[in-house]
């Protein structure tokens, strides 16, 4: 059984700044210098709102980028969400000087592709968030805990869907960073009229996807990926309740060397090989 005591930090942190940035959806920053300092992209923390309890569980958010100060060292953390239920309704209310509890980093974090030339991300929804530090990393302009700057910087590309053009957020984040960035909106508001896979589709293939968004787009992306023999990677959004391996509420079904078992999505995840999927053919 994989070890639950991995460092990650716990802490009281103040609210910086929390502003919208599209329909229903905030960008918040909080202080936190060591974990600033440590986490990766891909990875994530769960916050949990420090007054009362209701919600009682804190949610998992992932790392949209570290904020760095003058000097360039890590003291903050920028996360995005999108207002779905009590816990995002709650933070949507919050004004700089309120605090969060936090603990993280934790999962596991995106794969180093260091060979991979052309690299394609595709998100679905909300799943955008963890791209913007991943293709920073790629593209040699940032380097993240003690993962040095990589030299030869990879051409990326990033298929972004939505339903409608009202809900895109860090669109300019997104092409700052040097990748190629497409758009598709459902009902035909914005960029590819459809599914964010259609728009993958009528492009060329990038090397090695990386998928993150909703299970029935990722099932989608896995399909295609499987039919293109291209290597794919998805990044799992379960609910969780701990974050950090104790309670078993976030299990999804992995290929096994005798059929399948049950994988923590929280300390095995949240990013896991296609491949190893059970719930891909
Ligand atoms: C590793 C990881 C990283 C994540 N990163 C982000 C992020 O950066 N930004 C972001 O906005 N969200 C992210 N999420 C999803 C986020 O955790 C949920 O949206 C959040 O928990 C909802 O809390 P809530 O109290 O507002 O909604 P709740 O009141 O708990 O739920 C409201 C509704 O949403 C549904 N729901 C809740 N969570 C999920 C889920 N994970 N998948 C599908 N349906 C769900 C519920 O069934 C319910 O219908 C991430 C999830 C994971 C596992
Ligand atoms: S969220 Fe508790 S074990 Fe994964």
């Amino acid at each position: 059984m994989k070890d639950m005591s991995a460092a990650f930090i716990q802490m009281r942190v103040p609210v910086e700044r929390n502003q919208p940035v599209a329909r229903n959806t905030y960008l918040l920053r909080f202080r936190a210098a060591d974990m600033a300092r440590s986490i990766k992209p891909g990875q994530f923390f769960m916050v949990r709102l420090p007054q009362g309890s209701d919600p009682l569980l804190g949610r998992p958010f992932a790392l949209y980028d570290t904020v760095l100060d003058e000097t360039g060292t890590p003291v903050g953390i920028d996360f995005v969400y999108l207002v779905v239920g009590k816990m995002t309704s709650r933070l949507s209310q919050l004004r700089p000087g309120d605090e969060l509890e936090v603990w993280g980093p934790l999962g596991n974090g995106f794969p180093d592709l260091a060979d991979v030339e052309h690299v394609g991300l595709v998100a679905g929804g909300i799943g955008q968030t963890p791209f913007l530090a991943y293709a920073r990393s790629l593209r040699g302009q940032r380097g993240y805990g003690d993962a040095a700057l990589r030299k030869q910087p990879a051409r990326v590309s990033i298929y972004y869907g939505v339903r409608s053009a009202d809900l895109l957020a860090g669109v300019a984040d997104f092409q700052a960073t040097g990748a190629a960035v497409h758009i598709a909106a459902e009902d035909g508001s914005a960029g590819f009229h459809g599914r964010v896979t259609g728009l993958l589709a009528d492009h060329e293939r990038p090397q090695h996807l990386v998928g993150c968004g909703p299970e029935p787009m990722l099932h989608a992306l896995a399909d295609l990926a499987r039919a293109w023999k291209v290597p794919c990677h998805l990044s799992l959004e379960t609910p969780m309740a701990c974050g950090v391996g104790i309670c078993f509420t976030c299990v999804t079904p992995v290929r096994t060397a005798d059929g399948w078992d049950y994988r923590r999505v929280c300390i095995d995840g949240p990013v896991f090989d296609a491949a190893c999927l059970a719930w891909t053919e």
